[in-house]
């Protein structure tokens, strides 16, 4: 048990990759609280870990709700060594109006700046603000370990989802500053970048790109995506969120308590091209 005693905090975590990563982190031996605008579904996943865990709803893109979310999970637990900041995605893809084009994606003079805010506030600045909540309660400790899910997409060049890029390219960038910034006090940070993962974020997309696309006509939502994953992954397969949580688990562990500032790709080879 890698993560024996330790509260783990995982925002976006009632489904998809967080929801994987508070599974491995409960597997390490860690209590966990899941944050989610969803609280009905956080609590149910909180519930099927198997360990001392608590699920319900904050926007963690509000200074003041993440704050508070913050000090009740550190009120229940007895403090808080571990954040994943996973929350993030956008508004579903796949509803996006056909003016916006494939997926509902946009590139530069696609967007609006409404869309273009809700993107940062989405991706970045739930990471800012629930890294300034939870800093505090993991200083209290004596240090801890935050981990940023970010994407390939922030590595890579865009001419579609040009905002997200920019958002988690920025979430790669805050990632460094906050290694910086809080190592005299035992805090370390990582970034992971993951690749194509089948949650409802892609499931968004792929349905929208079988509205736009006319190759894509035919085909369900899950094919577009495996075909995706077919022309653009190396080893040839999807990623899963399992594969995120193992990561996050081991760099928020002992193990890894020399690795601070990093951004590691678990992408199948995605970005190797
Ligand atoms: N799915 C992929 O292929 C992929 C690839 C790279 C990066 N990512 C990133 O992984 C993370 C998880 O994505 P996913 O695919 O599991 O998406 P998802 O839509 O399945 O889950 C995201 C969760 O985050 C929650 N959330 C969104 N904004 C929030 C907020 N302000 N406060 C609290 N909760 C909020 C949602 O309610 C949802 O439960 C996101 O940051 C996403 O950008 C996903």
């Amino acid at each position: 048990m890698k993560l024996d005693g330790k509260v783990a905090v995982v925002t976006g975590a009632a489904r998809g990759i967080g929801a994987g990563i508070a599974r491995c982190m409960a597997e390490n031996g860690a209590r966990v609280a899941i944050l989610d605008l969803d609280g009905d579904e956080a609590q149910k996943t909180a519930e099927s870990l198997g360990v001392e865990a608590l699920g319900f709803a904050a926007d963690v893109a509000e200074e003041a709700e993440a704050k508070d979310a913050m000090d009740r999970v550190a009120a229940a637990f007895g403090g808080i060594d571990i954040l994943v900041n996973n929350a993030g995605g956008g508004r579903d893809m796949g509803n996006a109006p056909a003016s916006e084009g494939v997926g509902g994606l946009t590139g530069i003079e696609g967007h609006t700046q409404d869309r273009w805010d809700e993107q940062l506030q989405t991706n970045l600045r739930t990471t800012w603000a629930a890294t300034k909540a939870a800093v505090p309660h993991l200083r209290a400790r004596g240090g801890g370990s935050i981990v940023n899910i970010a994407s390939i997409a922030g590595l890579m060049p865009s001419t579609t989802i040009t905002a997200y890029s920019a958002a988690k390219a920025g979430v790669i960038s805050f990632t460094r500053s906050t290694a910086a910034e809080y190592a005299p006090h035992d805090i370390r940070a990582n970034a992971i970048c993951p690749g194509f993962l089948w949650t409802r974020a892609w499931q968004g997309l792929a349905s929208g790109m079988k509205m736009r696309v006319p190759k894509y006509s035919d085909m369900e939502p899950r094919d577009i995506f495996l075909q995706v994953v077919e022309n653009g992954v190396p080893l040839k397969r999807e990623q899963i969120p399992e594969d995120i949580g193992h990561l996050a688990a081991f760099l928020c562990s002992d193990l890894a308590h020399n690795i601070t500032g990093q951004a590691i790709s678990v992408d199948g080879g995605i970005t190797l091209r």
